[in-house]
């Protein structure tokens, strides 16, 4: 080496220019990948919180400090525990959010390459005022930084950094970052999907209990009932319930269930008033399916209810509250399923498979003598409860 110090120094000096000119097209393509944000968060003048908080003055800034955003309890914790905003925690955070919050709602698998991190740095230092714009040094400790919003809440923070998230900040710098987002996920070995966020699972998670375990809060009358069901289920279920056409009938046929062709309703065969609710709920109006607010549906409930004779006052109100009191009439005929208890099943006995029947088997009967097969469309005997 010590042949060539005139070419050490020159390559030096390109390699100097080289770093402080790539800053400036750091930023440039950190634009880019900002696109892979921008979904969530928005960042530059007049940024409001999105699905994720504004990304304004970030370097500097407590973990989860926004006022007035929504973050997980793991991000106000995390907070709460030391973490700031700097070069360093943003490039673990960025390569695998939820290793270094973990419980973060912030549903966003990681940037796998580590110059999109510092370029996305970058360009994100450009909207932040604490950060020197293009350092290529790591942004300066939260104590130096009195201008950040996050202040209250890293004074109130403990200064060692003990906390978990602090911790393993110290642990794994910005190259090991990288490293580990190409690990197995916990969740799979493909690395297709991510966890299901809270928020995801509690949109699907509506079923309702026959017990009421999942009803939500509110409340409805038969009457505003009446006028929701005149606007939104009238013209296809009738106006009593009695449907047009071949829709689905909704009340009435009590007494038929015996009958060669029940009519089977609400009143007269459903057990649970809880299926009810969650039927309303999940799938009607038929093709406007989850449009109804759940008062709504507690006022519909009630005038299906009502138009089975089973609650007759108009100023009935159905809640959460009385819910469960309602009892519909054919509960009783349903059964617990008790096959375990059964002969068979208690004796617990391989089912035969094989030649089971002794001798040659014989065919008596041909579903088509039960008739089950309506001879033409127009058959009037047909238009009991089912569709086209
Ligand atoms: C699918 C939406 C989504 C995407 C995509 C997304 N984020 Fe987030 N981000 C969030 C949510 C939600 C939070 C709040 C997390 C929490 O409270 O746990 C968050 C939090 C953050 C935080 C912490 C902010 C604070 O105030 O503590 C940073 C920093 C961040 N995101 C940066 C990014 C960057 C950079 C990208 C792009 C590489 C990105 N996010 C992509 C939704 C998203
Ligand atoms: C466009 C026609 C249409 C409208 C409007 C409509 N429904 Fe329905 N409804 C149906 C159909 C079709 C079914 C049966 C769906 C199935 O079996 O898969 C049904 C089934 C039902 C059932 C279950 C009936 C049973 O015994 O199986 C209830 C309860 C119900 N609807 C209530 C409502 C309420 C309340 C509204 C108004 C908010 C409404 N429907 C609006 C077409 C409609």
């Amino acid at each position: 080496m010590s042949r060539f110090p005139n070419a050490v120094l020159v390559a030096a000096a390109a390699l100097l220019a080289a770093v402080t000119s790539v800053s400036a097209q750091d930023a440039a393509l950190g634009e880019k990948v900002f696109a892979r944000c921008k979904a969530c968060h928005a960042v530059g003048e007049g940024a409001e919180n999105r699905v994720g908080p504004h990304l304004n003055e970030l370097f500097g800034r407590t973990a989860g400090s926004i006022e007035g955003f929504k973050y997980s309890p793991a991000m106000t914790k995390a907070g709460e525990g030391g973490l700031v905003w700097e070069d360093e925690t943003l490039a673990e955070f960025l390569a695998k959010p939820k290793d270094l919050v973990k419980g973060t709602k912030m549903a966003f698998a990681g940037l796998k390459k580590e110059d999109e991190i510092a370029n996305l740095t970058a360009y994100l230092k450009t909207f932040s005022a604490n950060a020197a714009s293009g350092a290529a040094t790591p942004a300066a400790p939260a104590s130096d930084a009195p201008e950040a919003p996050a202040e209250k809440k890293s004074e109130a923070a403990p200064d060692a950094p003990e906390t978990k998230a602090a911790a393993a900040t110290e642990a794994a710098p910005a190259e090991a970052a990288a490293e580990v987002s190409e690990e197995v996920p916990s969740h799979g070995v493909f690395h297709l999907g991510r966890p299901a966020t809270e928020d995801e699972v509690a949109a699907w998670d509506i079923d309702i209990r026959p017990d009421g375990a999942g009803l939500p809060e509110g409340r409805g009358t038969v009457a505003q009932g009446e006028t929701l069901f005149a606007d939104q289920c009238a013209s296809c279920h009738g106006d009593f319930g009695e449907a047009v056409g071949r829709w689905p009938v909704l009340a009435g046929g009590q007494g038929t269930l015996m009958n060669e062709r029940p009519e089977k309703t609400v009143g007269s065969f459903w057990p649970y008033l809880s299926t009810v609710y969650d039927y309303i709920r999940r799938a009607m109006p038929f093709g406007n399916a989850r449009s109804l607010s759940d008062d709504d549906v507690y006022a519909l409930t009630a005038y299906v209810l009502y138009l089975n004779d089973i609650v007759t006052e108009e100023d009935f109100e159905l809640s959460k509250e009385n819910f469960t009191s309602i009892r519909l009439p054919n509960e009783d005929n349903f059964i617990d399923d008790d096959r375990l208890s059964e002969p068979h099943y208690a004796a617990n006995i391989e089912p035969c498979m094989k030649d089971c029947k002794p001798g040659k088997a014989e065919i008596t009967k041909h579903a088509a003598v039960l008739d089950v097969t309506p001879d033409s469309v127009d058959d009037e005997e047909n238009t009991g409860g089912g569709i086209d």
